[in-house]
């Protein structure tokens, strides 16, 4: 076990930071900084010079008037928790520059009582699990590599869809924020174009109670700012990014409140409406339906037929060459040509 924790802003800094986001447009000079926040001259600048020293470009216009021009690269938890407008989801955030897997951090907070809601994220993860042991490359602050704990009062049956919510918000987000005709493959792939931009690995503790579940970590990487010469060589044709999606540069703490103030809602509506809802949402942004695929069961090998639905347990219903209907709760799915028939 080997992380990094961010450390965190003292509270006169993060005072002025907050200010200096609000009047972007309107730099104010040092003396009335300091009056308006009830802090002495010399605590503000105190307060600026940590804020340069940990990468926020702030210019003094005529001489005294900061204005913030930049925000740093690094993904800091106060960018996150500052401005998100969710009632819980990433109101507590823990941040690290380096972290085994945000997932297994998660767990063992989620053990040790962190809310529901919190998050945990970091700039680099050295052992980022994928699902099937697969590893999810996660280099060092390109993309967003995030872990979600919630406890959700609701039975274990439900607790699986809590995946395919996640999917769904995604590929909503990055279709509203960017334009980018995201699409999610069953069970929770989020593809441009057959390319890969998103993956989730949720891991669920079963509580005492039978049925329900103590805590869930819903695992997450984006692919934002990686360019082409970011992604290993095989998964070159096979994985994508916003950026190279876009051609822009993304702020990444922005993005994640975007995520987050979409999966609540998500979550929100699915713990109140239920299935049906959730299961639109999804299937407004899937790329699964109606299409000949080919799907590695681990168990049976390889079946193939044309996808017809998604159960209530999430399963893939499949309709097999013999006119068979199956249910298929786990596999990878290889998708072949629409309407095949
Ligand atoms: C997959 O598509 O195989 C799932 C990938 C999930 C990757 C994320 S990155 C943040 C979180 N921590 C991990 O170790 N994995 C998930």
């Amino acid at each position: 076990m080997m992380e990094k924790e961010i450390q965190l802003l003292d509270k006169d800094s993060l005072m002025v930071l907050k200010f200096l986001k609000e009047n972007r447009n309107e730099p104010e000079d040092v003396k009335c900084i300091a009056e308006i926040l009830q802090l002495s001259i010399e605590e503000v600048e105190k307060a600026l010079h940590t804020l340069e020293a940990r990468g926020y470009q702030i210019v003094y216009e005529g001489g005294c008037s900061a204005r913030l021009l930049h925000l740093p690269e690094t993904l800091f938890p106060w960018d996150v928790e500052d401005g998100i407008s969710t009632r819980f989801m990433g109101r507590v955030v823990r941040a690290f520059e380096e972290v085994d897997s945000t997932n297994i951090f998660a767990a063992r907070w989620a053990q040790e009582g962190a809310p529901d809601g919190a998050v945990v994220v970091s700039e680099k993860q050295n052992a980022g699990r994928g699902r099937f042991n697969r590893q999810w490359v996660s280099p060092a602050g390109k993309g967003i590599y995030f872990s979600l704990i919630l406890r959700p009062e609701m039975p274990m049956s439900q607790v699986s869809m809590l995946t395919f919510l996640a999917a769904a918000a995604l590929a909503e987000t990055l279709a509203r924020e960017f334009g980018i005709d995201a699409q999610v493959k069953w069970p929770n792939d989020v593809l441009v174009k057959g390319r890969k931009i998103c993956g989730i690995l949720s891991e669920v503790k079963s509580a005492k109670t039978k049925g329900k579940a103590e805590y869930v970590v819903i695992g997450i990487g984006i692919n934002v700012n990686h360019t082409k010469e970011d992604f290993p060589l095989d998964s070159l044709t096979s994985a994508t990014s916003v950026q190279i999606e876009t051609g822009k540069e993304i702020v990444r703490a922005k993005l994640l409140q975007k995520v987050l103030q979409l999966m609540e809602y998500y979550y929100e509506e699915y713990k109140t409406t239920g299935f049906s809802w959730l299961r639109d949402r999804w299937m407004e942004r899937n790329c699964t339906m109606g299409r000949f695929v080919r799907i590695n069961t681990n168990t049976e090998g390889f079946v193939e037929g044309e996808t017809v639905g998604l159960s209530e347990q999430g399963g893939l219903l499949v309709r097999l060459p013999s006119g068979e209907l199956r249910e298929f709760l786990a596999g990878d799915v290889s998708i072949g040509s629409a309407n095949f028939r």
